[in-house]
């Protein structure tokens, strides 16, 4: 099976419905800022990527499920701000979106397979536009519902920062931390569990 075909066979088996709400932590880092273009990686049904077109983004979401993808464009039909949007397929590892972005945003792009997270969260960074943001929020512990194995080791948000390989002095550490929130499972379980954030400005000028 390929990593497509993993992902679509679950989203198959996923209610195509929005949760009508972005991740806390976007909303928390990214409502404060001017909108400009955004991209998303790894956007699922659309959550986040249909709550940045509402506050004014343009957005260009991507996925490797084209199921997902399908998804997302109906929420964001049904939202009103599919004239914001634009969706691509890709496999992270392979294929990249083309262009600089005011905001780069990788929410809980995790994948059980054998995958280069690390050089694809790379390019995130060099597809940020001058002056512009990163922002990755991760897991940082397992929750109990998680398809992860329980002996998973989880980086710390410097670790992650620390993978990526950035010059430091080409950006500014908004917020490199981790945070903890209560999360509901598929079954309604509830558990708090922590997530790294790392939050980035690349200064005006830096050129990577
Ligand atoms: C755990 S989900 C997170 C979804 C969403 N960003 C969120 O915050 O809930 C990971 C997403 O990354 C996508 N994904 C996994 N591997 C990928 C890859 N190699 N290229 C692009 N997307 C990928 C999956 O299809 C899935 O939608």
């Amino acid at each position: 099976m390929t990593h497509q075909e993993f992902w679509n066979d679950l989203y198959r088996k996923a209610s195509p419905a929005s949760s009508g709400a972005p991740g806390l932590a976007l909303a928390q880092f990214t409502g404060p800022l001017a909108a400009g273009h955004a991209l998303e990686l790894g956007c699922a049904r659309g959550d986040d990527a249909v709550w940045l077109a509402r506050q004014g983004w343009t957005v260009t979401a991507t996925d490797i499920s084209t199921v997902a993808l399908g998804y997302a464009e109906e929420n964001a039909r049904r939202a009103g701000v599919a004239h914001r949007l634009s969706f691509e397929a890709h496999d992270l590892a392979v294929s990249f979106p083309k262009g600089r972005c005011d905001l780069v945003t990788a929410s809980f792009l995790h994948s059980p397979q054998d995958w280069p997270r690390a050089k694809v969260l790379a390019q995130a960074a060099e597809a940020v536009s001058d002056a512009g943001h990163l922002l990755i929020v991760e897991h940082a512990s397992r929750a109990p519902w998680s398809w992860a194995p329980e002996t998973t080791r989880y980086p710390t948000a410097e670790d992650t920062l620390a993978s990526l390989r950035l010059p430091d002095d080409m950006w500014q550490r908004l917020c490199v931390c981790q945070i903890a929130r209560r999360a509901s499972g598929p079954d309604g379980q509830e558990a708090t569990v922590t997530d790294n954030i790392i939050f980035l400005q690349r200064l005006a000028g830096a050129e990577t």
